[in-house]
């Protein structure tokens, strides 16, 4: 196979999905840091269950990337761990099945979130010039997907500096009454409507030191207010 063609994605993922009356799991059963005490009302996905979801996605990723040369664009700041952790397991798996694979990883920084709010406008923060994406296989990796707005944005951005192939990693598709836009390729999980933290993803800054993900209290939510 020739290293430049196109990646094909025939492995896409649907993701596990999390019902609506799914409560998560009571937080006596887990630990987690002593200054979120009283700040989050359930486990909603444990860091385990995270690991194991994810070391799927990459033997999925894995099979489709074949022999070619693939360039990761971690959505930060929300996506850095989820990005960490997926690079790390398909190329431990990569070295299992004594393959070669160099994986560069780039980032693009966007906002658009204020409390548990989506925000009309989506902020690119930088960096201006992705030109290293021009005719490269570009995975993006993003942790969260609701609206699916600013996921088009991004894609429309990511678009102009000509990659080859676009294919999107997400780890959360929150089932959302107007989503628009395309799903990504390889999903981790399906979840309700709510607002979670933990694992890299933020109410206002914080909780992005929490294992689990979790879903936020509402005392968290008035302690941790803009
Ligand atoms: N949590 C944190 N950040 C987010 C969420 C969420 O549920 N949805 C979109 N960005
Ligand atoms: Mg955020």
């Amino acid at each position: 196979m020739a290293e430049d063609s196109p990646v094909k994605i025939v492995k896409q993922d649907k993701g596990i999905v999390i019902e609506d009356d799914w409560p998560g799991y009571s937080l006596d059963l887990f630990t987690y840091p002593e200054h979120y005490h009283g700040d989050i009302e359930s486990v909603y996905i444990p860091h385990g269950v995270i690991m194991d979801r994810i070391e799927c996605l990459a033997r999925n990723i894995l099979e489709d990337i074949g022999n070619h040369d693939v360039i990761a664009l971690c959505v930060l700041k929300g996506g850095y761990k989820f990005c960490a952790d997926l690079v790390e397991s398909i190329k431990v798996l990569s070295r299992s099945t004594n393959r070669t694979l160099t994986m560069r990883v780039e980032f693009i920084r966007l906002k658009s979130y204020l409390n548990d709010q989506s925000t009309e406008d989506l902020h690119i923060i930088g960096p201006e010039d992705l030109s290293m994406l021009r005719g490269k296989n570009v995975l993006i990796v993003e942790a969260i997907v609701d609206t699916g707005k600013t996921m088009k944005a991004l894609l429309k951005h990511v678009e102009t500096f000509q990659p080859k192939r676009i294919g999107v990693a997400g780890l959360l598709v929150k089932r959302v009454p107007n989503g628009v836009g395309r799903l990504p390729d390889y999903v981790g999980f399906v979840i309700p409507n709510r607002f979670v933290v933990g694992y890299a993803l933020d109410y206002n800054e914080y909780f992005r030191d929490l294992n689990h993900i979790c879903v936020i209290s509402e005392r968290g939510k008035v302690k941790y207010k803009l």
